[in-house]
């Protein structure tokens, strides 16, 4: 390697979904005698949303923690990028690579996109090109503008570049990687089979469900949580659910004083990244409002309801595992999608759409060489 081809490459991660796209990563880097930074916002800080991840995947200690925390969008946006940009003067990298949707990824975009003339730096951003076309969603604003931002869009899919290409960013920009949640999901699949997750919570293989919930959609409004809860309860009439408690639906489920709802549910803390694997892996059908476990199910061929209106990852509709329930969500509608998603996938080996093969980190380095600094 000439002293040209050593990239300076700077990584955000601040929420749970961007812990296990970081992890191949900065490994990747490192491995091609690359150095990477990584820079934690702190958007999420419990010992379950964010260190256990760390220990769990290996994660490098970060070379700078923001420590932002809660807040409303925009002072957790605001609160990050001024935090950010002294990093970033500081650091001056060859790239700055943000990974996912969250606010910490386009809070950190739009500072590198503002500060890059002065240091010479550009953005990369891995995940583009997904697109709920739903501006609902927080998500989708920070996909998008975060897309609009970046210097080099890595896909993890072949079927977004439509997405990208309809908004006008020009296809020397774009650049097909793959998905590199899958590379994690393969390295740590022996040993999440390995954990005694399941023996611990009692469940036999494929004789549970699995649920998660955190969409701001499903869990902010009374009726929206309501509904959902009772579709699990529904479920759980036939086989127990599982259902590993974000703190945003905690909190919720507290202030609408809905406790009753979670009787029938078998409910946990948040697990660490193994332990949600063996669950998901074992599952007999998933039940989700997440985008990232959408994928993860296609990966492992296990059948998977999404509880939303629409999905920016349709290519586990059209290639995997998942369907999205009814909309509007009732216990009915979620109940008849369970049934339906378990009679019709079929045991096997999962079919995984093109890219998702535990490379996806090394073809992203190799993209950021091939565009140099
Ligand atoms: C964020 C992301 C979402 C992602 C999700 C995964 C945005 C806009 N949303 O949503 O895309 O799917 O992470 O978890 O970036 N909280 C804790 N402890 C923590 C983290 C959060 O108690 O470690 C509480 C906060 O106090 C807050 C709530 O959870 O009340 C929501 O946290 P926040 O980071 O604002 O958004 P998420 O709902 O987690």
């Amino acid at each position: 390697m000439t002293r040209s081809d050593h990239l300076k490459v700077l990584l955000v991660a601040g929420a749970r979904p961007n812990f296990m796209k970081i992890a191949p990563i900065i490994r990747a880097l490192r491995a091609g005698g690359h150095e990477a930074i990584l820079v934690h916002t702190g958007q999420h800080y419990d010992e379950a949303m964010s260190d256990a991840f760390f220990r769990d995947l290996d994660i490098p200690e970060p070379n700078h923690h923001l420590g932002v925390g809660t807040g409303t969008h925009a002072v957790q946006t605001a609160k990050i990028m001024e935090l950010f940009e002294p990093v970033l003067m500081a650091e001056r990298p060859d790239w700055v690579l943000v990974v996912g949707d969250v606010n910490s990824t386009l809070a950190a975009a739009l500072v590198a996109a503002k500060l890059k003339y002065t240091i010479g730096c550009r953005v990369a951003h891995v995940e583009a090109g997904l697109r709920a076309n739903d501006w609902r969603m927080p998500e989708e604003v920070n996909r998008v503008l975060t897309d609009r931002l970046s210097d080099l869009l890595l896909t993890p899919s072949t079927d977004v570049a439509t997405n990208i290409e309809r908004e006008g960013i020009p296809a020397d920009r774009v650049k097909f990687v793959g998905n590199v949640m899958i590379d994690t999901l393969m390295t740590q699949l022996e040993k999440a089979r390995g954990t005694n997750t399941l023996e611990r919570l009692g469940l036999r293989r494929r004789h549970y469900v699995a649920a998660t919930l955190h969409r701001p959609s499903n869990v902010d409004d009374r009726d929206a949580l309501a509904a959902v809860l009772d579709g699990l309860a529904r479920v759980a009439d036939t086989l127990p659910v599982v259902l590993p408690l974000h703190p945003r639906t905690r909190k919720n489920i507290e202030r609408f004083h809905m406790h009753a709802k979670l009787a029938p549910l078998v409910i946990l803390e948040p697990l660490p990244y193994t332990e949600m694997l063996a669950l998901v892996d074992g599952a007999q059908a998933v039940l989700t409002d997440s985008g990232g476990i959408q994928e993860e199910t296609t990966a492992l061929g296990v059948p998977c309801v999404t509880l939303r209106e629409q999905t920016e990852r349709p290519i586990t509709i059209t290639q995997g595992t998942n369907r999205l329930a009814p909309w509007p969500l009732t216990a009915t509608g979620i109940f008849g999608a369970y049934v339906d998603a378990v009679e019709s996938v079929k045991e096997g080996a999962p079919q995984r759409p093109l890219g998702w093969d535990g490379h996806a980190s090394e073809r992203i380095v190799q993209a950021l060489v091939e565009a140099g600094k």
